[in-house]
């Protein structure tokens, strides 16, 4: 798995149809982050893909998380079907003709993540009604139902900063896909506005390429697109990147935990090396990625002098507690051994 903020979705929709099993296994070796699974209904788009059950098929032949694309009418029949295929996130369009709510209910009532995609000609602004219930904004910078054609800046200028505000409820883990003639020439175009995921094509599949060298160049033109587009020269966060919040009591830290993660940030606890309590326990490092510390401590700082203050009460509290426990003993030695 490649470092670096950027991660780029391998669509098979160019591989060797006759062979996705080890198409798949070949983009995971290659450095894919994920798969990016495009089904098509031969009705919302003229062609016709795979479907739930290849999948299914698939899920077993590659680790990496399976993001699929909806491009059909009826994605409130099938939905359970994708699910149930082990998908990790499910994303459809919104041009379609029936009840959307419902459809993204189902999918995050599964705990998967739930998305939309707009096509060329469809504004962001229909994606309003949804914004609360999407983990995922799936720009289309090509017309759906084709891989290989070129990819529209003009689109891409438009839809992708905004659509990350779409996303401005989620605290950690919304993401922004782009998905259409994204190469080694567009790249750095798509991550300077920002875009999370990359879905990369045709470009993996041409004969005589080397694709993990393909897949790494992508990856670093996006996170060089995005060091100097948006984040004033500052290279991009690796997302494996964790920082200490703070360091607590077991007990209390478990408290702190929950109360960050229920904002929407991920929590790694850890017992840490710091300090050793009266019950002879370490203290626990509290981790957050760093790429949501300062939001963590725009929230937090306060709670966490609290906790801290708390921490000191309990282990003066406990300390005093195990020295008349000891004390206690030691008389109890001394009447026995009067
Ligand atoms: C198009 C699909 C894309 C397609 C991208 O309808 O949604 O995922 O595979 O292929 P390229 O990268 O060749 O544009
Ligand atoms: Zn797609």
């Amino acid at each position: 798995m490649g470092t670096g903020r950027a991660r780029i979705a391998a669509s098979i929709l160019d591989a060797d149809l006759g062979n996705l099993a080890y198409a798949v296994g070949r983009a995971e070796r290659n450095g894919a982050d994920r798969i990016h699974l495009d089904v098509m209904d031969g009705h919302f788009v003229p062609n016709l893909t795979f479907g739930a059950k290849t999948i299914r098929a698939l899920r077993p032949r590659t680790r990496i998380p399976f993001d699929a694309h909806l491009m059909i009418s009826e994605p409130g029949r099938y939905v359970d079907e994708y699910i149930d295929a082990g998908c990790d996130s499910i994303t459809f369009h919104v041009e379609i003709d029936e009840p959307i709510e419902p459809t993204l209910r189902r999918i995050r009532a599964a705990r998967r993540a739930a998305g939309l995609s707009v096509r060329p000609g469809t504004p962001l602004s229909a994606l309003e009604p949804y914004r609360e219930l999407l983990d995922i904004v799936l720009v289309m910078t090509v017309e759906p139902g084709l891989g290989g054609q070129s990819f529209m800046k003009e689109i891409a200028r438009d839809k992708l900063l905004p659509a990350r505000d779409l996303l401005s409820h989620k605290a950690f883990g919304g993401e922004v896909h782009v998905d259409g003639g994204v190469n080694r020439e567009t790249a750095e175009i798509v991550g300077g506005l920002g875009a999370d995921v990359l879905v990369v094509g045709s470009a993996l599949w041409i004969r005589g390429h080397d694709m993990a060298r393909e897949i790494r160049l992508v990856r670093a033109l996006a996170d060089e697109g995005f060091q100097y587009g948006l984040n004033d020269g500052k290279p991009p966060i690796p997302r494996d990147r964790w920082s200490v919040f703070t360091s607590l009591p077991k007990h209390i830290a478990r408290r702190a935990m929950a109360e960050i993660e229920s904002g929407g940030i991920p929590v790694l606890m850890l017992r840490g090396d710091g300090q050793i309590n009266p019950d002879g326990v370490r203290d626990y490092d509290l981790l957050v990625p760093m790429s949501v510390e300062t939001l963590t401590v725009e929230r937090h700082a306060g709670a966490r002098e609290t906790w801290l203050r708390e921490a000191e009460a309990w282990r003066t509290a406990a300390a005093d507690e195990r020295r008349a426990a000891g004390e206690r003993r030691a008389a109890d030695q001394r009447r026995a051994a009067d």
